[in-house]
């Protein structure tokens, strides 16, 4: 009897154990989701970083300026807002077509960098 009981202990351990924690799995879809990785543009922590560095020629005062594009710090962010960038067609961020639980896992993913919490 006992030893029945240890084995299908054993088996139910087999069935919840995925290949893969959901951490490992939203770090792969935040490096690599279908697109281009999060981590390129945001940081590996989603702490944001600059992308580039240029001038843009400002014609009034005939000098170039210097800019940045900058991607923000997302790890930092309510679920909603998060969400809905995800959602919606932005400017330089690419458009990635995920669903709600890829989304969801990302933003777990992403918190667990927030040590600072601001
Ligand atoms: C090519 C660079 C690039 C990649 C790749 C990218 N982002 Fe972005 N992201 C940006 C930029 C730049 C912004 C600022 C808004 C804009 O200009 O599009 C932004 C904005 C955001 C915002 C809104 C932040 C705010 O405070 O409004 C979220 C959330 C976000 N990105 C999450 C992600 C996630 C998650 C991924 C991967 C699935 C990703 N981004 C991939 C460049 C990128």
């Amino acid at each position: 009897m006992k030893f029945l009981y240890i084995f299908l202990l054993s088996c139910t351990f087999l069935v919840a154990e995925d290949f893969i924690t959901k951490f490992e799995y939203a770090k792969m879809l935040y490096q690599n989701p279908r697109g281009i990785g999060c981590n390129k543009c945001h940081g590996d922590k989603g702490e944001g970083k600059n992308i580039v560095d240029y001038k843009d020629y400002d014609k009034k005062n005939k000098k170039y300026i210097k800019k940045s594009l900058i991607a923000p710090r997302i790890n930092n962010l309510e679920f909603s807002k998060f969400k809905s960038s995800l959602k919606e067609s932005r400017g330089i961020m690419p458009s990635y077509f995920l669903t709600d639980n890829e989304i969801a896992s990302l933003y777990g993913y992403i918190q667990t960098f927030n040590k600072d919490k601001k």
